[in-house]
């Protein structure tokens, strides 16, 4: 365990960005992260996972903190399903690879989203119709007040669309330091979500198996989804937003194609890329910095960008969406 000063952390943001920190520190075990918290005090607290939903607007003035601790633990096994134990410095992906690998069902259609296993819970991440509450069974980890140590089980995370407890009332308070997850060992793929459903017809497959979905997802999230490593980015950069029933409806009489899903007998939800791409921002470039140009919900650095050159790309994309829809737009992207 070594305490850097003065750390650039242009390598541990998915954006890209060139920032650094007072203060930082990767550590392997909970004594470690223990002595670290001891030996730098007063210091406001970020817990990084690989970086990859968070958007820096200045140098951070503090103390960052990675948890690297990686492995896979069988914990319990049944007829039908398994309750595997992960660290949270597991990268997501590596962990849905070894899910698929085993023959363990529930989490393919989350296959390549970025960022690690101690993070995924934070914001429920979603993808083609599966989230990841749905398999999350409990996460343990130690609050920083007192270093005490606690599991949670599902119920008690407050769950909803990219969000949990930990995103808001214990945000940088606790610390996750494995997830448990019970998977199935029986057949029970969700193929409904649109772009699979295309994807299998068009190769002619009517009884996928497990590997075939998780390559169905990763060739469309390759497709639609710039590849953080050649194109600074941070995937969706906004929540897709929730509105009532009556002003869906008025968007939708001036313009029939809005897409729509619906999530309560009084709420829609519309996908924020397509009131992004109906303002006109869609493959826009602004300097440095851009809307993808097959998915509009992602925001990109072309190199040498500033975090604030991005969110006032952000604040620009917000206000014509409200202009034109009424509709304020959400960050799904942590801003610091
Ligand atoms: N759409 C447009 N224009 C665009 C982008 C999308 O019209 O530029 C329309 C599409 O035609 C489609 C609908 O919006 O009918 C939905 O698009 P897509 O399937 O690409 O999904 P999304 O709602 O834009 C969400 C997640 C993604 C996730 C996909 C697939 C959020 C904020 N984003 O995007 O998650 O991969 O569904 O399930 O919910 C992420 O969180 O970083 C992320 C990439």
């Amino acid at each position: 365990m070594f305490i850097h000063k003065n750390y650039n952390l242009q390598n541990k943001n998915s954006f890209g960005l060139n920032v650094s920190t007072k203060y930082f520190c990767e550590v392997d075990t909970l004594s470690e992260l223990k002595e670290a918290l001891s030996q730098v005090k007063g210091e406001r607290i970020l817990f990084l996972g690989s970086g990859s939903n968070i958007l820096f607007t200045k140098n951070f003035d503090g103390f960052v903190l990675q948890f690297n601790k990686k492995g896979i633990n069988k914990k319990d096994e049944e007829k039908d399903s398994v309750l595997l134990e992960v660290f949270a410095g597991e990268l997501w992906d590596d962990f849905v690879a070894y899910c698929v690998e085993n023959n363990y069902y529930g989490i393919e259609n989350l296959s390549l989203i970025p960022g690690t296993v101690g993070a995924a819970p934070i914001q429920n991440i979603g993808a083609y119709g599966q989230e990841l509450k749905d398999t999350f069974f409990a996460l343990n980890g130690i609050f920083l007040s007192d270093f005490s140590e606690k599991t949670f089980f599902n119920s008690d995370c407050i769950f909803g669309y990219r969000t949990s407890m930990f995103k808001t009332e214990l945000k940088n308070k606790f610390v996750i330091t494995s997830v448990v997850f019970k998977l199935k060992k029986t057949d029970d793929l969700k193929i409904n979500y649109g772009a699979i459903k295309q994807e299998l017809k068009s190769i002619g497959k009517n009884n996928p198996l497990l590997a075939d979905v998780r390559n169905i997802v990763i060739k469309i999230r390759q497709e639609k989804l710039p590849d953080p490593k050649i194109l600074g980015n941070c995937g969706s950069f906004f929540k897709n937003p929730e509105v009532e029933k009556k002003h869906f409806e008025n968007i939708s009489q001036g313009f029939p194609s809005v897409k729509s899903f619906p999530v309560s007998e009084s709420t829609i939800k519309i996908p924020a890329g397509w009131l992004i791409e109906q303002c006109g921002w869609k493959g826009k470039r602004i300097g440095n910095v851009g809307v993808h140009e097959h998915q509009a919900l992602v925001l990109v650095n072309y190199g040498g960008a500033e975090g604030k050159d991005i969110l006032q790309l952000a604040n620009a994309i917000k206000e014509d969406v409200y202009q034109k829809f009424e509709i304020q737009l959400e960050e799904e992207v942590n801003i610091v």
